[in-house]
């Protein structure tokens, strides 16, 4: 049996070596680059294909890598927005995600953004670098005097919660689903209007669909509180940067703590020299402001993260080649 694994990074490199030792009865390829319609051929010979990804998967590369005889994708990552869903049945595919490699590390990233939010940590940081050691005006918050609405309350929304909790904020919740530790504390409140009207800082763990594309809207914007605070670290695309910028003009927002951004692709993954040089307005408008923390996707990066992504998606691409139903399998259906 044969995996190809697609993005390698040197980072993901001892722990896919480790998983090949454990696995002896499976030879692994790899290259650091993505998928695409031109690097399918790469993988000739495999059986399955393991990925990682923020672009989008292409059709052309689905179909590329079902003439060499592959039809089982395994993602080393959480979100399976970039996937077509229709293509993958179109073309018998079976894919898995690795839904649970370590919400603890999106959860304490979402928690720093808003920290340093709170405290306002860019402006005092910048008041350092000047030399300038005094207290005011960069006065701060407490988490304890916050009302947080978390919205979407699944393994990373719920990790959020416990921490947020221990620093003694109140929190409100939104979910489609009710979890029932959520439920049994009461948090839940009827819908995401009464979370926009009642909190003081709203911070979004849901999955992207077409239907919640840009749910962060002005319309959105123009129910919550005045000088509310916004941290991503879901999707960028959750939230309208046009509507967000202007928010913030208006002073409607008081900041914003954003691991991911409205089509990130643009200037994510790339090294610019200086923000100067960004390529994008809105994204160059956002990474401009004091009161905006901009972090590269990387909420997700952390030793214990990496390797769980490479060893489950190792281990759910291995069970679908095997023919069995690893309980990483995405319904591709819904
Ligand atoms: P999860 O599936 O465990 O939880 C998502 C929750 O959202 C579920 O409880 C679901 O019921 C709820 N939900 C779905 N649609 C909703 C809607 N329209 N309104 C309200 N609630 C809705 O997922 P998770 O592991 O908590 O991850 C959440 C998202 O975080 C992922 O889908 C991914 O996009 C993102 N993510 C980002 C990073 C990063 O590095 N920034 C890393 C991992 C995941
Ligand atoms: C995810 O797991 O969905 C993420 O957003 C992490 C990223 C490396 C794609």
């Amino acid at each position: 049996m044969k995996i190809f694994a697609y993005g390698i990074r040197d980072d993901e490199k001892p722990s896919m070596e480790k998983w090949e030792k454990a696995n002896p009865d499976v030879e692994v390829g790899y290259t650091d680059q993505l998928l695409t319609q031109e690097t399918a051929k790469l993988a000739d010979g495999a059986n399955g294909v393991v990925t990682l990804q923020t672009t989008p998967y292409e059709r052309g590369a689905l179909e590329a890598l079902k003439e060499q005889g592959i039809q089982s994708i395994s993602i080393r990552n959480v979100g399976v927005d970039n996937f077509n869903f229709k293509d993958l049945n179109d073309l018998g595919f079976k894919l898995t995600n690795v839904p649970v490699y370590s919400p603890n590390a999106i959860a304490e990233h979402t928690i720093l953004l808003m920290g340093r939010l709170l405290r306002r940590v860019p402006e005092v940081d910048t008041k350092f670098d000047n030399g300038d050691f005094t207290w005011a005006p960069t006065i701060g918050k407490e988490y304890r005097e916050q009302t947080v609405g978390v919205i979407g309350t699944g393994h990373i929304g719920r990790v959020v919660i416990k921490i947020l909790q221990g620093f003694g904020a109140k929190v409100i919740a939104y979910d489609v689903y009710h979890n029932p530790d959520i439920e049994k504390q009461g948090l839940y409140v009827d819908s995401l209007e009464d979370i926009y009207k009642q909190s003081d800082v709203i911070t979004l763990h849901v999955p992207l669909f077409d239907s919640n594309k840009h749910m962060i809207n002005e319309k959105a914007i123009e129910q919550m509180n005045d000088g509310v605070f916004i941290v991503n670290c879901a999707r960028g695309e959750l939230i309208d940067s046009e509507a967000l910028i202007k928010g913030l003009d208006d002073k409607k927002i008081a900041g914003a703590g954003l691991d991911v951004l409205d089509n990130e692709n643009r200037v994510f993954g790339k090294k610019w020299g200086s923000i100067d040089n960004l390529p994008s307005s809105d994204i160059k408008n956002l990474a401009e402001r004091k009161n905006v923390i901009i972090t590269p996707h990387n909420a997700f990066y952390t030793e214990t993260a990496v390797h769980n992504m490479i060893k489950i998606s190792f281990d759910s691409n291995k069970a679908l080649i095997e023919g069995k139903t690893p309980d990483t399998l995405i319904d591709t259906n819904k």
